[in-house]
C-alpha cells in the first residue's frame, strides 16, 4: 500500500515543542527536541498486516553533529542510535528509512534522543 504520512506535530511530544520557523516542513510545522538526552515523540500508527513495514522520517538537523535517537515499536527499542546526520541547515529536510516489524492493527512508534543535543527537528514520518 502507499505509505500514510503522521505528521510530527499531531503525536505525542514530551520535552519538545512544536514550531513552524524553519521553511519546508510539510503539514503544520515540525517538533523541536528539547536538546537533552530523553525528549520523545511517540506516533500511533496503523498497520493493515503484521510484518515488515518501512518507517521514514522526514527531518532537518542544521548543526554538524549527528542527532541520533532510539526507535521503539510496541514499547521495544528496535533500532538503537538511529543516526540523523547533519543536513547543512534547518531549512535542509531530508528522509531517513528504516525497517521495523509492524503488529496487525494499531503500533506505537516512539523516537527518544539518546543525546544531549536532542533529536533532530522532525517533520514527520512515513509508514
Ligand atoms: C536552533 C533551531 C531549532 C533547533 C535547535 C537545536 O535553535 O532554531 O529549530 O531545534 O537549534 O539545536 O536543536
Ligand atoms: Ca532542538
Ligand atoms: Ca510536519
Amino acid at each position: 500500500a502507499a505509505p500514510v504520512q503522521y505528521q510530527a506535530e499531531s503525536a505525542t511530544i514530551s520535552n519538545g515543542l512544536v514550531e513552524s520557523n524553519h521553511a519546508g516542513f510539510t503539514g503544520s510545522g515540525f517538533v523541536n527536541y528539547d536538546n537533552e538526552v530523553g525528549s520523545s515523540v511517540e506516533f500511533t500508527v496503523n498497520a493493515g498486516t503484521a510484518g515488515p513495514a518501512a518507517l521514514t522520517f522526514r527531518f532537518a538537523n542544521g548543526t554538524t553533529t549527528n542527532r541520533p535517537m532510539n526507535i521503539s515499536v510496541n514499547g521495544t527499542v528496535v533500532a538503537s542510535n538511529l543516526s540523523f546526520p547533519a543536513t547543512g541547515a534547518w531549512t535542509t529536510w531530508t528522509t531517513k528509512s528504516t525497517t521495523v516489524t509492524l503488529a496487525a492493527g494499531t503500533n506505537t512508534i516512539k523516537t527518544v534522543a539518546t543525546t544531549a543535543n536532542g533529536g533532530p527537528n522532525l517533520d514527520r514520518i512515513d509508514v
